[in-house]
């Protein structure tokens, strides 16, 4: 029999975490068990999707005015479930409602945290088999606990997040997630229906030889920006190469440049002259998420990403994201073009 200690599960691992940490009430423990779960079910949704009427459209256009999948719903529904449920949190944001929406019974009420939620990234790819994802933000409330949330908990800037993370639906599951200390990445074995601990401590590569952007607007960026993506492209046999990636879905971009290293890169362009990923649901949790591995994340020449101030819920921004050295580089360009 082998011997070899199995690998910590994410409930094991959280409470370890608490014993480390004595004054931890376990409330984002809570919380990351409900995500864990609410993934687990989108997961299996995701693996049946071409035989369980799940794929295409649902009829409606969300608060994006992008057209919604079953899929995004079918994920909204069991996101904002498993946090209602779990009472760890007192309210939740998600992208594919208006508004936000407070738990009001006692004891989520008594919570510290909201929530605010992509339940469902990369859709696009659903359809066509390709790698897609969720992507959560924790944040402490600034309202008094008891009372039912208020919309500015939720507009709170990214440098105040508590927890950040996202799942991968890929060529397997994984759910990685940050806190103030650590990004820790988790494998869904599925012999056992289990998130385990598969790459502890990641760390962003300070270096990286792939950018990825959606080339098909390079002519609608402005300069600055095109000035980036060309100094990523070689001229020369003898200058650099950089290979370039673009998967249709901000977390597999970001899981590849966690581990690979890398820069990705969502620019505003024509009619989305404010960016196209949203702030609060996409931007600030992988921002957070990249700069705790070490790497660097601008929403604009010299502007941290972090520090915005959100002004609203469903707010649009640019992003410039990725390995350090990379990032200095693109920093370095922006500010010679200003
Ligand atoms: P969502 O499916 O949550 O609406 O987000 C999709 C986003 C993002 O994941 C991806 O990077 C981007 O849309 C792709 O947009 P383009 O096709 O314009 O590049
Ligand atoms: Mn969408
Ligand atoms: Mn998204
Ligand atoms: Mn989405």
């Amino acid at each position: 029999m082998n011997s070899k200690q199995s690998v910590m599960t994410l409930d094991e691992f959280t409470i370890q975490e608490l014993r480390n940490f004595p004054g931890a009430t376990g409330q984002l423990s809570g919380l990351l068990r409900g995500i864990g779960l609410a993934a687990k079910r989108v997961n299996v949704a995701v693996n049946k999707a071409g035989i369980a009427d799940i794929l295409g459209e649902a009829g409606r256009t969300n608060v994006q005015g992008e057209s919604v999948k079953k899929l995004d719903e079918f994920a909204n529904g069991q996101f904002i479930d498993a946090l209602r449920t779990s009472i760890y949190c007192c309210g939740m944001a998600s992208e594919e409602n208006e508004d936000f929406i407070p738990f009001l019974d006692e004891h989520s009420m008594q919570s510290k945290y909201v929530v605010l939620i992509d339940p469902l990234d990369g859709s696009g790819n659903i359809d066509v088999n390709i790698s897609i994802g969720t992507i959560f933000s924790v944040y402490r409330r600034i309202t008094p606990e008891g009372t039912p949330c208020k919309l500015e908990d939720f507009l709170q800037p990214g440098s105040a997040q508590i927890a950040a993370g996202y799942i991968i639906y890929g060529s397997s599951t994984m759910l990685v997630y940050a806190t103030r200390r650590s990004v820790q990445g988790f494998t869904l074995d599925p012999a056992i229906g289990e998130f385990c601990l598969s790459h502890p401590n990641l760390k962003c590569p300070e270096a990286g030889d792939i950018f990825s952007v959606n080339m098909g607007y390079y002519h609608l960026y402005e300069a600055p920006v095109r000035q980036v993506i060309d100094s990523f492209m070689a001229k020369t046999a003898q200058e650099k190469v950089y290979r370039h990636r673009a998967v249709g879905c901000m977390v597999a971009e970001i899981h590849r440049t966690l581990i690979q290293g890398g820069v990705f890169l969502y620019p505003a362009f024509g009619q989305y002259h404010h960016g196209r990923l949203r702030l609060c649901y996409e931007c600030n949790p992988m921002s957070f998420l990249v700069e705790k591995a070490g790497g660097m994340s601008l929403s604009a020449p010299g502007q941290r990403l972090l520090d915005v101030q959100p002004a609203k819920l469903h707010q649009r921004i640019p992003i410039f994201i990725g390995s350090r050295t990379m990032m200095e580089g693109v920093h370095h360009l922006f500010s010679e073009a200003q």
